[in-house]
């Protein structure tokens, strides 16, 4: 496994949980509470690891165009991570729930574009094979201390 992969593979892991949410309606509380809960554990673990392992490294490095596209993903994790306790805040029953979790995946599927394509980039420049494959091992470890603690 290399880090591409093991990005690639949370990535759409997290698109489908947000389908799943789309796929719900305002009636469905348990299913939307049992939904949001796994993506919540998902995205932050993901989150969090994908900083530290990715977005930690290739800022010091990159030049300056590429920092400022790091700094608009370190951007949009924050705003998801701002929307969560809010979306936790309301009943699922509440078309407001329905808005912002709307808003979540449109953000999250423009931000997963994005990471996919640029940000893999510089990973695919900045790193060697053997590189990749320690970077994954840190993300994966790092995901599964998150989760531990959460
Ligand atoms: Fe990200
Ligand atoms: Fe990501």
């Amino acid at each position: 496994m290399n880090i591409l992969t093991a990005l690639k593979s949370d990535h759409k892991e997290l698109k489908k949980i947000l389908e799943d949410i789309e796929g719900t309606t305002e009636r469905a509380e348990k299913k939307r509470l049992s939904l949001f809960a796994k993506f919540k554990d998902e995205i932050v673990a993901h989150a969090r690891a994908e900083e530290s392992v990715v977005y930690e490294k290739l800022k010091g490095i990159v030049d300056k165009d590429d920092r400022d596209t790091i700094l608009e993903g370190y951007e949009e994790h924050y705003l998801v991570d701002k929307l969560i306790p809010e979306i936790e805040n309301l009943s699922p029953m509440d078309e407001v729930w329905t808005a912002k979790v709307t808003v979540v995946k449109e953000m999250l599927e423009h931000h997963i574009k994005e990471e996919e394509d640029e940000i893999f980039a510089m990973v695919r420049k900045e790193f060697d094979p053997d590189a990749l494959e320690i970077m994954a091992e840190r993300f994966e470890a790092l995901k599964a201390k998150k989760k531990r603690a959460a």
